[in-house]
């Protein structure tokens, strides 16, 4: 199969951990006879560094001819100050956006080797199997109107949170997809008891659920719904909420698995005619730029999530099971970097993508 990637390493330990990432697509391309076309784009602090804009349209040009995206982490300190229009994350909504990745899937799950490295209870986390399904190009993060105005104590700042009823009908009804497939429950997530877009959401994800008689479905309010997370977590198939809160959320559930390093991601949007996605893949985590250029991070994140564009925007199975039985076995040798706590020395980032190349075969 010819594959055609893209791959955005953006800033900080971006580049570090996609490097690792894409020595494991090598890997996979090579065992399995595969035909891998990479390209390499600018997102981010770097892509304002040299071209003046956190999303040039030669990266959006390039995102749209790929068959997939691989992103590294957008951000740097030095833009902490900027205008909104020049900051690094402003690159990756518009990626997001222009890409229309409205779906963004952040498996959570316990690895038994782990355990000792979250600091919840043991018997707390083990079997903690989870996805978060968090939508992505809408609620306040794109809403209008927005910014900041007026001057002293009336400067004011906006944001607005606002959804139809085609968006939430779309996440609802992917939410609903991935249930079929797993242990056939949705929890929806919303603060309905103060804010109308939670209202108009609880109401489309009812009407929606009624499709799926087969899928059982609760509602949280966000709040109990973080202390739920920690207290029982094993309740949690899948997790169905908006943007900002599934951004909270998956930060909070990283926990569980041990360390956000852990964490993979898929956006996804449209299905093409062979039953592949439009997919942004990238790790959880962001730019870490307090441990960039060390080659200490955790690429496992970033792995993960090329085992995700595997599945989703390849429809590879094999090739994806391939990469996840890798990170399981490379997990149990212990050879781990510094985030997980290893009992002996930690791991360096480079070592720990040779060991999943040379675990992959
Ligand atoms: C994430 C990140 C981004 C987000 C930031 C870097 C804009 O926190 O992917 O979770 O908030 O979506
Ligand atoms: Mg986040």
């Amino acid at each position: 199969m010819k594959m055609s990637v893209l791959v955005l390493p953006g800033d900080g330990i971006g580049t570090e951990v996609t490097r690792e990432a894409v020595r494991v697509l090598e890997r996979v391309a090579t065992k399995f006879g595969h035909d891998l076309v990479l390209t390499e784009g600018l997102l981010g602090g770097i892509a304002i560094h040299k071209t003046g804009k956190p999303m040039p349209e030669e990266t959006e040009e390039l995102a749209h001819e790929a068959d997939a995206t691989l992103l590294g982490a957008v951000g740097l300190p030095e833009f902490d100050d900027a205008p909104p229009q020049l900051r690094p994350e402003k690159g990756l909504l518009g990626i997001r956006k222009t890409l229309g990745v409205y779906a963004n899937l952040r498996p959570v799950r316990s690895f038994k080797s782990l355990l000792d490295s979250s600091p919840l209870k043991n018997e707390r986390v083990d079997g903690v199997d989870m996805i978060i399904v968090r939508e992505l190009n809408g609620g306040l993060y794109y809403g209008l109107p927005r910014g900041v105005e007026g001057e002293g104590l009336e400067e004011r700042g906006t944001n607005t949170m606002t959804y139809t009823r085609a968006e939430i009908q779309r996440i609802t009804r992917m939410a609903f997809g991935l249930a079929r497939n797993r242990r056939k429950r949705v929890t929806s997530v919303d603060k309905s008891n103060v804010l109308e877009t939670s209202q108009l959401w609880r109401k489309v994800v009812n009407e929606v659920a009624a499709e799926y008689p087969d899928v059982q479905l609760d509602h949280l309010l966000v709040d109990n719904a973080a202390m739920q997370l920690i207290l029982n977590p094993k309740q949690f198939d899948v997790m169905l909420t908006e943007n900002m809160f599934g951004d909270i959320l998956s930060d909070e559930g990283s926990v569980l698995s041990g360390s956000i390093g852990m964490l993979p991601s898929a956006s996804i949007g449209a299905q093409r005619p062979n039953g592949a996605f439009v997919g942004l893949y990238e790790p959880v985590h962001g730019s870490a730029p307090d441990i960039a250029g060390q080659n200490k991070a955790n690429p496992l994140g970033a792995i993960g999530s090329v085992a995700a564009m595997l599945e989703y925007s390849f429809q590879l199975i094999d090739e994806a099971t391939a990469v996840n039985r890798a990170i399981d076995a490379v997990l149990d040798s212990g050879h781990v970097t510094a985030d997980l706590r290893p009992k002996g020395a930690p791991a360096s980032t480079s070592d720990v993508g040779t060991a999943i190349c040379d675990a992959i075969g």
